[in-house]
């Protein structure tokens, strides 16, 4: 890290964001139950547990394009600016902070490692 000069996003990093400490808490918390492994409340039929998944096209739609925020449809969603498009939905009571926005834009952008 300490070689790259010139980005000054970049160096305020030390270590890129882990997806077992730092993203799966938020989406587990806040996602998982309408977008994960129980079929049952499982929403647009997408599922953001399984990487495989997450990363797929569904119906035009990629949650998760590594590398690539803006093409992201789950970073278009938790940053929407019509409470109708943001996820986490108003009805469900959660809310994303922005910190954890904020993560969740730095570990796509960082490639989802
Ligand atoms: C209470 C249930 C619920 C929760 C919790 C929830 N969602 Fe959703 N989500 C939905 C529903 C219902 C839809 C389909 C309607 C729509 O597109 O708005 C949807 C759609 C989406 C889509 C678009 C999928 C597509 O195929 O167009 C994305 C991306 C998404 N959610 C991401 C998230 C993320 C990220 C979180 C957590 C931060 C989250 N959702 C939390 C219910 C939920």
């Amino acid at each position: 890290m300490g070689l790259i000069v010139g980005h000054a996003a970049v160096m305020l990093w030390a270590e890129p964001v882990s997806y077992n400490r730092e993203v799966r808490p938020i989406l587990s918390n806040n996602c998982f139950f309408c977008h994960g492994p129980d079929e049952e409340t499982r929403e647009a039929g997408m599922r953001l547990d399984v990487r495989e998944a997450a990363v797929a096209e569904n119906d035009g739609v990629r949650a998760i394009v590594p590398g690539d925020p803006g093409a992201s449809a789950l970073v278009q969603r938790v940053t929407a600016a019509h409470v109708e498009d943001r996820m986490p939905p108003a009805g469900s009571k959660k809310e994303l902070t922005a910190e954890e926005i904020a993560i969740l834009q730095r570990w796509i952008a960082e490639g989802c490692l």
